[in-house]
Protein backbone atom coordinates (compact mmCIF):
# COMPACT_ATOMS: atom_id res chain seq x y z
CA UNK A 1 0.00 0.00 0.00
CA UNK A 2 1.54 3.20 -0.96
CA UNK A 3 1.71 5.61 2.21
CA UNK A 4 0.62 9.18 1.61
CA UNK A 5 1.68 12.05 3.11
CA UNK A 6 -0.72 15.59 3.30
CA UNK A 7 1.12 19.07 4.22
CA UNK A 8 -1.34 21.12 4.98
CA UNK A 9 -3.71 23.34 7.05
CA UNK A 10 -5.34 22.55 10.30
CA UNK A 11 -8.32 24.09 11.40
CA UNK A 12 -11.61 23.60 13.41
CA UNK A 13 -15.13 24.18 12.02
CA UNK A 14 -18.16 25.36 14.79
CA UNK A 15 -21.16 24.28 12.64
CA UNK A 16 -24.48 26.33 14.25
CA UNK A 17 -26.98 24.18 12.47
CA UNK A 18 -30.95 25.50 11.57
CA UNK A 19 -30.69 29.11 13.01
CA UNK A 20 -34.25 30.68 13.30
CA UNK A 21 -32.58 33.96 11.11
CA UNK A 22 -29.09 34.79 10.10
CA UNK A 23 -27.56 37.04 13.21
CA UNK A 24 -28.62 40.70 12.69
CA UNK A 25 -26.47 43.77 14.70
CA UNK A 26 -28.13 43.50 18.25
CA UNK A 27 -30.32 40.59 18.06
CA UNK A 28 -29.48 36.99 18.89
CA UNK A 29 -30.84 34.26 17.34
CA UNK A 30 -31.36 30.70 17.89
CA UNK A 31 -30.09 27.48 16.62
CA UNK A 32 -31.28 23.77 16.83
CA UNK A 33 -27.75 22.70 16.71
CA UNK A 34 -24.34 23.41 17.36
CA UNK A 35 -20.92 21.04 16.96
CA UNK A 36 -17.58 21.24 16.33
CA UNK A 37 -15.77 19.32 13.61
CA UNK A 38 -12.30 18.74 12.35
CA UNK A 39 -12.79 21.76 8.97
CA UNK A 40 -9.76 22.25 6.96
CA UNK A 41 -9.68 20.61 3.55
CA UNK A 42 -5.81 18.66 4.58
CA UNK A 43 -7.35 17.13 7.26
CA UNK A 44 -10.78 16.42 5.81
CA UNK A 45 -8.83 14.61 2.91
CA UNK A 46 -6.21 12.56 5.08
CA UNK A 47 -9.69 11.50 7.26
CA UNK A 48 -11.03 10.52 4.30
CA UNK A 49 -7.93 8.49 3.30
CA UNK A 50 -7.16 6.79 6.23
CA UNK A 51 -11.03 5.50 6.68
CA UNK A 52 -10.95 4.68 3.53
CA UNK A 53 -7.59 2.15 4.95
CA UNK A 54 -4.75 3.89 3.56
CA UNK A 55 -1.50 4.69 5.39
CA UNK A 56 -1.52 8.31 6.02
CA UNK A 57 1.03 11.10 7.85
CA UNK A 58 0.39 14.80 8.12
CA UNK A 59 2.61 17.51 8.12
CA UNK A 60 1.08 20.91 9.45
CA UNK A 61 1.30 23.32 11.88
CA UNK A 62 -0.69 24.26 15.01
CA UNK A 63 -1.14 26.69 17.86
CA UNK A 64 -0.86 25.18 21.72
CA UNK A 65 -4.00 25.70 22.53
CA UNK A 66 -7.90 23.70 22.57
CA UNK A 67 -8.13 23.41 19.08
CA UNK A 68 -5.03 22.39 18.12
CA UNK A 69 -5.66 19.68 20.42
CA UNK A 70 -8.69 18.97 19.13
CA UNK A 71 -7.00 18.91 15.46
CA UNK A 72 -4.66 16.60 17.11
CA UNK A 73 -6.68 14.15 18.51
CA UNK A 74 -9.40 14.01 15.33
CA UNK A 75 -5.98 12.63 13.36
CA UNK A 76 -4.69 10.55 15.97
CA UNK A 77 -8.29 8.94 16.06
CA UNK A 78 -8.46 8.28 12.67
CA UNK A 79 -5.43 6.68 12.62
CA UNK A 80 -3.04 9.12 10.86
CA UNK A 81 0.88 9.80 11.98
CA UNK A 82 0.69 13.08 13.55
CA UNK A 83 4.56 13.26 14.42
CA UNK A 84 5.08 16.03 11.96
CA UNK A 85 2.33 18.32 13.21
CA UNK A 86 4.24 20.94 15.10
CA UNK A 87 2.37 22.66 17.84
CA UNK A 88 3.36 26.71 18.16
CA UNK A 89 2.53 29.26 21.23
CA UNK A 90 3.17 31.93 18.77
CA UNK A 91 0.46 30.86 16.66
CA UNK A 92 -3.14 30.01 17.04
CA UNK A 93 -5.21 27.61 15.67
CA UNK A 94 -7.86 28.54 13.02
CA UNK A 95 -11.35 28.75 13.37
CA UNK A 96 -14.33 29.17 10.92
CA UNK A 97 -17.79 29.60 12.25
CA UNK A 98 -20.93 28.16 10.03
CA UNK A 99 -24.21 29.55 10.61
CA UNK A 100 -27.09 27.89 8.32
CA UNK A 101 -30.27 28.36 7.93
CA UNK A 102 -32.64 26.13 6.24
CA UNK A 103 -31.89 28.39 2.57
CA UNK A 104 -28.16 29.35 3.37
CA UNK A 105 -25.10 29.45 5.08
CA UNK A 106 -22.67 31.85 6.02
CA UNK A 107 -18.99 31.68 7.32
CA UNK A 108 -16.70 33.22 9.63
CA UNK A 109 -13.20 32.04 9.45
CA UNK A 110 -10.09 33.59 12.02
CA UNK A 111 -7.21 32.18 9.60
CA UNK A 112 -4.66 31.43 12.85
CA UNK A 113 -1.96 29.33 11.99
CA UNK A 114 -3.72 28.03 8.09
CA UNK A 115 -0.72 29.79 6.55
CA UNK A 116 1.76 28.93 8.68
CA UNK A 117 3.29 26.03 6.99
CA UNK A 118 6.51 26.35 5.11
CA UNK A 119 8.50 23.88 2.68
CA UNK A 120 11.20 23.56 5.01
CA UNK A 121 9.16 22.21 7.77
CA UNK A 122 8.87 19.08 5.48
CA UNK A 123 12.29 17.46 5.27
CA UNK A 124 13.75 14.79 3.05
CA UNK A 125 13.30 12.51 5.70
CA UNK A 126 9.54 12.69 5.43
CA UNK A 127 9.48 13.14 2.09
CA UNK A 128 11.54 9.57 1.85
CA UNK A 129 9.37 7.91 4.46
CA UNK A 130 6.24 8.69 1.75
CA UNK A 131 5.27 7.46 -2.17
CA UNK A 132 2.68 10.51 -2.36
CA UNK A 133 2.55 13.98 -1.40
CA UNK A 134 -1.19 15.36 -1.15
CA UNK A 135 -1.42 19.56 -0.34
CA UNK A 136 -4.54 21.47 -0.33
CA UNK A 137 -5.84 24.81 0.01
CA UNK A 138 -3.18 26.66 -2.05
CA UNK A 139 -4.51 30.33 -1.46
CA UNK A 140 -4.63 29.64 1.68
CA UNK A 141 -1.69 28.60 2.78
CA UNK A 142 0.57 31.29 1.83
CA UNK A 143 4.03 30.57 3.44
CA UNK A 144 4.02 27.39 1.69
CA UNK A 145 2.65 28.69 -1.41
CA UNK A 146 5.84 30.69 -3.09
CA UNK A 147 8.07 27.10 -2.24
CA UNK A 148 5.21 24.87 -3.41
CA UNK A 149 6.81 24.17 -7.00
CA UNK A 150 10.08 23.30 -4.78
CA UNK A 151 8.48 21.28 -2.25
CA UNK A 152 6.96 19.11 -5.20
CA UNK A 153 9.92 19.28 -7.14
CA UNK A 154 11.99 18.01 -4.80
CA UNK A 155 8.98 14.93 -3.67
CA UNK A 156 9.33 13.88 -7.27
CA UNK A 157 13.01 13.97 -7.48
CA UNK A 158 12.32 11.28 -4.75
CA UNK A 159 10.76 9.20 -6.33
CA UNK A 160 6.90 10.21 -5.00
CA UNK A 161 4.09 11.36 -6.85
CA UNK A 162 1.95 14.47 -6.20
CA UNK A 163 -1.12 16.04 -6.33
CA UNK A 164 -2.45 19.55 -5.71
CA UNK A 165 -6.44 20.83 -4.80
CA UNK A 166 -6.08 24.56 -5.33
CA UNK A 167 -9.01 25.17 -3.37
CA UNK A 168 -10.76 28.84 -3.53
CA UNK A 169 -8.46 31.58 -4.16
CA UNK A 170 -10.92 34.44 -1.66
CA UNK A 171 -9.11 37.01 -3.55
CA UNK A 172 -9.79 35.71 -6.68
CA UNK A 173 -6.40 37.24 -8.40
CA UNK A 174 -5.79 33.08 -8.76
CA UNK A 175 -2.02 34.16 -10.45
CA UNK A 176 -0.11 32.95 -13.60
CA UNK A 177 2.05 30.68 -12.15
CA UNK A 178 -0.04 27.62 -13.17
CA UNK A 179 1.80 26.45 -16.27
CA UNK A 180 5.00 26.39 -14.14
CA UNK A 181 3.58 25.18 -10.76
CA UNK A 182 1.49 21.89 -12.83
CA UNK A 183 4.87 20.68 -14.40
CA UNK A 184 5.86 19.42 -11.14
CA UNK A 185 2.10 18.14 -10.34
CA UNK A 186 1.02 14.44 -11.26
CA UNK A 187 -2.69 15.20 -10.26
CA UNK A 188 -4.76 17.99 -10.00
CA UNK A 189 -8.34 18.62 -8.50
CA UNK A 190 -10.24 21.98 -8.88
CA UNK A 191 -13.67 22.35 -8.72
CA UNK A 192 -15.01 23.97 -11.28
CA UNK A 193 -15.19 27.32 -10.15
CA UNK A 194 -11.48 26.76 -9.45
CA UNK A 195 -10.53 25.79 -13.01
CA UNK A 196 -12.80 28.49 -14.56
CA UNK A 197 -10.29 30.90 -12.30
CA UNK A 198 -7.19 29.61 -12.87
CA UNK A 199 -7.94 29.07 -16.67
CA UNK A 200 -9.49 32.30 -17.16
CA UNK A 201 -11.91 29.69 -19.72
CA UNK A 202 -15.52 29.58 -18.94
CA UNK A 203 -16.00 25.96 -19.88
CA UNK A 204 -14.70 23.38 -18.45
CA UNK A 205 -13.40 21.78 -21.69
CA UNK A 206 -11.79 24.89 -22.34
CA UNK A 207 -10.08 24.78 -19.24
CA UNK A 208 -9.05 21.30 -18.78
CA UNK A 209 -7.25 21.65 -22.85
CA UNK A 210 -6.14 25.37 -21.57
CA UNK A 211 -4.04 23.39 -18.55
CA UNK A 212 -3.55 20.40 -20.76
CA UNK A 213 0.19 19.87 -20.28
CA UNK A 214 0.39 16.34 -21.65
CA UNK A 215 1.81 15.04 -17.66
CA UNK A 216 -0.48 16.47 -15.23
CA UNK A 217 -4.00 14.45 -14.90
CA UNK A 218 -6.94 17.05 -14.34
CA UNK A 219 -10.08 16.33 -12.89
CA UNK A 220 -12.77 18.70 -11.99
CA UNK A 221 -15.43 18.26 -9.91
CA UNK A 222 -18.56 19.67 -10.73
CA UNK A 223 -20.88 19.32 -7.32
CA UNK A 224 -23.92 17.49 -8.18
CA UNK A 225 -22.77 16.80 -11.89
CA UNK A 226 -20.06 14.80 -10.51
CA UNK A 227 -16.65 15.11 -12.45
CA UNK A 228 -15.05 15.58 -15.83
CA UNK A 229 -11.74 14.88 -17.24
CA UNK A 230 -10.15 14.67 -21.09
CA UNK A 231 -9.63 11.33 -22.38
CA UNK A 232 -7.23 10.34 -24.94
CA UNK A 233 -8.66 12.43 -27.95
CA UNK A 234 -9.20 15.76 -25.71
CA UNK A 235 -12.65 15.21 -25.37
CA UNK A 236 -14.45 15.69 -22.32
CA UNK A 237 -15.52 12.60 -20.53
CA UNK A 238 -18.21 12.80 -17.91
CA UNK A 239 -18.85 11.24 -14.58
CA UNK A 240 -21.80 11.48 -13.26
CA UNK A 241 -22.48 11.91 -9.16
CA UNK A 242 -24.27 9.56 -7.13
CA UNK A 243 -27.79 10.72 -6.49
CA UNK A 244 -28.08 10.52 -2.30
CA UNK A 245 -30.12 12.69 0.03
CA UNK A 246 -27.05 15.25 1.01
CA UNK A 247 -27.29 16.59 4.41
CA UNK A 248 -24.40 19.30 4.15
CA UNK A 249 -21.81 19.16 1.43
CA UNK A 250 -19.66 20.71 3.23
CA UNK A 251 -16.04 18.75 2.49
CA UNK A 252 -17.37 17.29 -0.64
CA UNK A 253 -14.69 17.94 -2.16
CA UNK A 254 -12.13 16.64 -0.21
CA UNK A 255 -13.61 13.61 0.63
CA UNK A 256 -13.70 13.70 -3.32
CA UNK A 257 -10.17 13.88 -3.64
CA UNK A 258 -9.66 10.67 -0.77
CA UNK A 259 -11.32 8.58 -3.15
CA UNK A 260 -9.55 9.48 -6.24
CA UNK A 261 -6.64 9.32 -4.62
CA UNK A 262 -7.54 5.55 -3.24
CA UNK A 263 -8.18 4.52 -6.34
CA UNK A 264 -5.34 6.31 -8.81
CA UNK A 265 -2.48 5.04 -6.41
CA UNK A 266 -3.68 1.51 -7.27
CA UNK A 267 -3.52 2.11 -10.62
CA UNK A 268 -7.27 2.03 -11.35
CA UNK A 269 -8.46 3.13 -14.76
CA UNK A 270 -9.16 7.05 -15.08
CA UNK A 271 -12.81 6.10 -15.45
CA UNK A 272 -12.73 4.03 -11.68
CA UNK A 273 -10.98 6.54 -10.27
CA UNK A 274 -13.86 8.94 -11.02
CA UNK A 275 -16.47 6.91 -9.97
CA UNK A 276 -14.30 6.56 -6.37
CA UNK A 277 -14.33 10.17 -6.49
CA UNK A 278 -17.92 10.81 -6.65
CA UNK A 279 -18.52 8.09 -4.39
CA UNK A 280 -16.90 9.48 -1.57
CA UNK A 281 -17.78 12.65 -2.22
CA UNK A 282 -21.22 12.05 -2.19
CA UNK A 283 -21.05 9.17 0.72
CA UNK A 284 -19.57 12.26 2.79
CA UNK A 285 -22.62 14.45 2.41
CA UNK A 286 -24.78 11.89 4.39
CA UNK A 287 -23.48 13.80 7.79
CA UNK A 288 -23.01 17.39 9.38
CA UNK A 289 -19.47 18.65 8.88
CA UNK A 290 -16.65 16.78 6.79
CA UNK A 291 -15.94 13.88 8.51
CA UNK A 292 -19.09 12.48 10.49
CA UNK A 293 -20.06 10.44 7.50
CA UNK A 294 -16.88 9.80 5.30
CA UNK A 295 -16.78 6.59 3.23
CA UNK A 296 -14.83 2.98 4.81
CA UNK A 297 -13.76 1.08 2.07
CA UNK A 298 -16.85 -1.56 1.83
CA UNK A 299 -19.82 1.48 1.74
CA UNK A 300 -17.10 3.29 -1.07
CA UNK A 301 -16.75 -0.16 -3.38
CA UNK A 302 -20.49 -0.71 -2.63
CA UNK A 303 -21.71 2.63 -3.99
CA UNK A 304 -18.72 2.22 -7.03
CA UNK A 305 -19.85 -0.82 -8.01
CA UNK A 306 -23.58 0.14 -7.96
CA UNK A 307 -23.12 2.12 -10.81
CA UNK A 308 -23.97 1.18 -14.65
N1 LIG B 1 -25.28 16.93 -3.40
C1 LIG B 1 -24.44 16.00 -3.86
N2 LIG B 1 -24.90 14.78 -4.23
C2 LIG B 1 -24.08 13.82 -4.70
N3 LIG B 1 -22.75 14.00 -4.86
C3 LIG B 1 -22.23 15.18 -4.50
C4 LIG B 1 -23.04 16.25 -3.99
N4 LIG B 1 -22.23 17.31 -3.73
C5 LIG B 1 -20.97 16.91 -4.06
N5 LIG B 1 -20.96 15.64 -4.53
C6 LIG B 1 -19.81 14.86 -4.99
O1 LIG B 1 -18.64 15.39 -4.39
C7 LIG B 1 -17.76 15.88 -5.41
C8 LIG B 1 -17.07 17.12 -4.95
O2 LIG B 1 -18.01 18.13 -4.65
P1 LIG B 1 -17.82 19.63 -5.15
O3 LIG B 1 -17.82 19.65 -6.62
O4 LIG B 1 -18.83 20.41 -4.42
O5 LIG B 1 -16.35 19.95 -4.65
P2 LIG B 1 -15.77 21.27 -4.03
O6 LIG B 1 -16.47 22.44 -4.65
O7 LIG B 1 -14.30 21.21 -4.12
O8 LIG B 1 -16.25 21.13 -2.54
P3 LIG B 1 -15.60 21.66 -1.18
O9 LIG B 1 -16.60 22.64 -0.65
O10 LIG B 1 -15.48 20.46 -0.34
O11 LIG B 1 -14.28 22.29 -1.50
C9 LIG B 1 -18.59 16.07 -6.66
O12 LIG B 1 -17.77 15.92 -7.80
C10 LIG B 1 -19.63 14.96 -6.51
O13 LIG B 1 -19.12 13.74 -6.98
MG1 LIG C 1 -12.85 22.10 -2.88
Amino acid sequence: MKRILVAGELNVDLVFRDCQSFPTPGHEVLAEDALVVPGSSSMICAMGLARLGNPVSFAGKAGADGWGDFCVSALQGAGIDVGAVRRDAALRTGITASFSTRSDRALVTFAGAIGALRADDIGDELLGAADHLHVSSYYLQTALRPQLKSLFARARAQGLSTSLDPGFDPERRWGDEWRELLAEVDLFLPNDVELAGISGCESAVDGLRALDNGHTRIVVKRGRDGCAALDRDGKLFESPAFALDAVDSTGAGDSFDAGFLHAWLRDLPLTEAMRWGNACGALSTRGVGGTARQADLGEAKALVESAP
